[in-house]
Formats: C-alpha cells, structure tokens, sequence
C-alpha cells in the first residue's frame, strides 16, 4: 500500500502524489494558489472524477484565501472568477461542477457571517467533501462483494482506484474489500492509451495491495475474452445520466461491446457524486477532447508522422443497456436505471 495520501490539505495548501511521474517516481506535488491547482487538473497530475471534485474544491478555498476583501459582495465577485476558473479544467466529470456548488452554497449560507468565518466555512467544506469520498468509497466497496465470487477474474480499465478518489477507489475498491475478505482474485488491466493509466496507475497501486495484476494492451481483451479468461469487467464512471448513460474513459464502451458479445457482465462503480440527473441521456454529456500530442507521442518520442490530423476524446458513453449494474454507496442498481436512479435519489 503507498504511504502519502492522493491529495491532502497541509496548513495552508495542497499536497498531492504527482501523477505525471508516476510509475517512476512517488513524487508529491504541491499547490499553493487556485492557478497552480488548475493546472495541476489540466494537465492530470490529479485525476479521477472524485479526486477532481476534491481537488477543485480546495482549489477555491486557496483561491480566496489570501483575499483581502472586506465585503461578502466583493468576496462572492471573487469566488466567482475562481469558480470559473476551476469549471474551466476538465469538463466531463459532474464531480467537479457538483463540489463546486457544494462550496458555493456555503458561501451564501454564510453571507452574513465575517469573511474569516466564511474563509473557514469554504475549507471545512472542502475537507467534508474529501472526508465523505473516502466512506462513499468504502460503501461501494462494500456494496459490490455481491458480485464477486472467491477466484473472480476482472477485467478493470483506466484508473478507478485510490489514485483517483479520497478514499480506496470505486470500481478498484471492490478489489480492495474482496482482497480484504480474503478472496482470491486476479485483475487484468487495460494499459487504456493515449495517457497509460492502467498500466501507470493501476497496475503500480494494484501490485502495491499485493492483488494479482496482470497488464493487457486495450486492444487484448476481446482476445482474453474469447479464451474464455476474464469473469465480469468493473469500471469507474465520469458522469452517469438519468438513464443510466455512463461516461467513463475511451475505451469503456469499446470493453462493454465485446462483453456483451461474450455474455460478460459490464459494472460500474461511481458514487452519488457521479450521477446528474439533469441530463436525460449520455448524449447531452460533455466530452473533453484531448491534445493530439498526447496520442502522437509516447513518453516523449513521436510515434506518428510530423503534422497528422488527430482525434482525441478522453472519454466515450457506454449505453444503459450494455451494463449489467451500477454499484453506488446506496447498493446495486439495475436496469430500468431510469426508475432505480431515481429511487434512489428519492431516498437521499
Ligand atoms: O482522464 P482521467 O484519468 O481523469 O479519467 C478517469 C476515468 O475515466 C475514471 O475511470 C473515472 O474518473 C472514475 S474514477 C473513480
């Protein structure tokens, strides 16, 4: 198990495992304004929808921080440029937007109150907010024991892990638990080009649990498949629609296809924080698209002609009707995800 957690507020900043360097070094980052902390996100040394979320939230408190505003009129001015600017990182995960209002609305709770209190009022938020993650985690962990049977074999893409929330992960915190438990499984991990965060990611913090890794190339796994190799696929989420519509790195739906042509159960593990109801469907989901560099380069060397036109989505939409359920803190949800989800949302 690595030592220095994901992302941690230290004082008066934010420290954080420097993702980029990764597998080669655990080296931590630092984050002392809002600008460094946006950059930081664009450029993925945090990421993973839930520590997103975490990130941009600390993100507004060390943007105002320093403020010398006397007024909550001048502060809410403020708090707005910075909101933006955190809005302005990644546009796909709700988690982002959804810890963003959570900051928000204490500031206006808080409108009458002197602008330290409110100051204090952003970071106890903030720190609620990374709290929660860390048990909304432990819950999914809990709740997806159901579907894994002792010698489980899982096919896992990206990372959906400690990395990439404030806790043991979503779709990889189901690995935990059942390690925990003592169950006997084994993972196989879709290396998930452009940027390698299964191979980067999840493979380096499954081999530091001691839970069997097995590294494939994305393009592997219908192979894996066919032999017949792989039990059932668990991935994480970026946003799930009101019908259950799912955004998740590029690859998943490509993963979801074969598993249904091989009659493999597809999961996804998010928590409450991932879902938006307001979109009706997976159409109306924001995707980010990435530099072509990314995908013309690998660790620096060119792997494709000088000035090729490129196609970068980070991520894609797997269809409700290709997953089998959704793992939340509130338990599995199936199909119809329109009336489960909204249950649920029902029942708080
Ligand atoms: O581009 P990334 O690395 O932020 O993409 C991350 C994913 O797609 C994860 O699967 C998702 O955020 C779930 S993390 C618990």
């Amino acid at each position: 198990m690595f030592d220095p957690p994901t992302i941690a507020w230290q004082d008066d900043h934010v420290v954080m495992i420097d993702q980029t360097r990764l597998p080669e070094e655990l080296i931590l980052h630092r984050c002392d304004t809002a600008e460094e902390m946006a950059e930081a996100i664009r450029t993925l040394r945090i990421r993973g929808a839930p520590a997103i979320g975490i990130a941009a939230a600390y993100g507004i408190v060390l943007g105002l921080q320093k403020s010398s505003a006397e007024s909550f009129k001048k502060l809410q001015g403020e708090m707005g440029r910075v909101l933006d600017l955190m809005r302005s990182t990644r546009p796909t995960a709700v988690n982002l937007p959804w810890a963003l209002g959570r900051l928000r609305a204490v500031a206006e709770k808080h409108r009458d109150a002197s602008i330290t209190e409110i100051k204090g009022a952003l970071l106890q938020e903030a720190q609620a907010i990374h709290q929660e993650d860390a048990s909304l985690c432990r819950h999914i962990g809990e709740n997806g024991q159901q579907l894994l049977k002792d010698g489980a074999r899982i096919l896992t893409h990206c990372n959906a892990g400690r990395l990439a929330t404030g806790g043991i992960g979503t779709a990889l915190g189901i690995l935990y638990v059942a390690h925990e438990m003592g169950k006997k499984i084994a993972v196989y991990a879709d290396e998930t080009r452009p940027l390698l965060q299964g191979a980067r990611l999840t493979a380096w913090e499954l081999m530091q649990a001691g839970i069997p890794v097995t590294l494939i190339c994305d393009n592997a796994a219908g192979r894996l498949m066919s032999q017949g190799k792989v039990d059932l696929a668990i991935v994480g989420a970026d946003r799930i629609a009101a019908n259950g519509d799912v955004a998740n790195k590029i690859g998943t739906y490509n993963l979801a296809v074969l598993c249904e042509k091989h009659h493999l159960p597809l999961y996804v593990a998010a928590p409450s924080s991932t879902l938006d109801f307001q979109l009706a469907s997976g159409e109306e989901i924001p995707i980010e698209e990435r530099d072509a560099q990314e995908v013309t380069e690998i660790c620096g060397r060119s792997m494709a002609p000088h000035g090729v036109p490129v196609y970068s989505p980070a991520f894609d939409v797997t269809p409700a009707n290709l997953i089998s359920g959704i793992v939340t803190e509130a338990g599995v949800f199936t199909a119809p995800y329109d009336r489960s989800l909204s249950r649920m949302k029902q029942r708080g």
